[in-house]
């Protein structure tokens, strides 16, 4: 007897401050074996600053990159990661790795989440080599010093950079 085929979801987290190419490539990754990603924008814990982006903006900046992929969803979360996916009643979280420094950290995260909601797991997935050196923040820094990076985020990202930026 075949196995009905199981729509499978996954949670992406992360702060998208902003959204990257780097991100763009884990989610359609994702989307290789999932029927459905929900890429979740939340707080990191330890973050004493606010970032670029409000998170309303982060958000509208994600739904803009997707526009044209009806098997992305986004939200935005405030408080435990692992409360948000129970609400959603998803047990996969899909994190990016992009070199050996990251490791630690989402060692330990995925470990913490774990012990905090046992039915949870975490995938790490590598990026396109061409991401593994790219953030955020390095996106912020070089394009707020004139720095071009728009090979690294989408024109709507990039358009939005640097409006944010000149108003700041
Ligand atoms: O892209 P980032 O900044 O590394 O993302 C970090 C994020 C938002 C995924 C992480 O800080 C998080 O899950 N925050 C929600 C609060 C939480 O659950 N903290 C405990 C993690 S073990």
């Amino acid at each position: 007897m075949t196995q009905p085929v199981r729509p499978s979801v996954a949670i992406y987290p992360g702060s998208f401050d902003p959204i990257t190419r780097g991100h763009e490539d884990i989610v359609r990754r994702t989307l290789i074996f999932c029927d459905r990603v929900i890429v979740a924008v939340g707080h990191r814990a330890t973050q004493a600053k606010q970032g670029l982006f409000t998170i309303d903006e982060r958000v509208e900046l994600i739904k803009a990159v997707f526009e044209d992929e009806d098997r992305v969803d986004v939200a935005a979360f405030s408080g435990l990661l692992v409360d948000f996916a129970r609400e959603r009643n998803v047990g996969l979280i899909v994190r990016g790795l992009r070199a050996v420094s990251d490791f630690e950290y989402e060692f330990q995260m995925a470990l913490m989440n774990r012990d905090l909601h046992p039915g949870i797991e975490t995938l790490f997935l590598a990026p396109d080599a061409r991401y593994s050196y790219l953030s955020a923040s390095l996106v912020r820094e070089i394009t707020s010093l004139g720095g071009d990076m728009s090979h690294f985020v989408s024109p709507v990202v990039q358009r939005k950079l640097l409006s944010k930026l000149q108003s700041t």
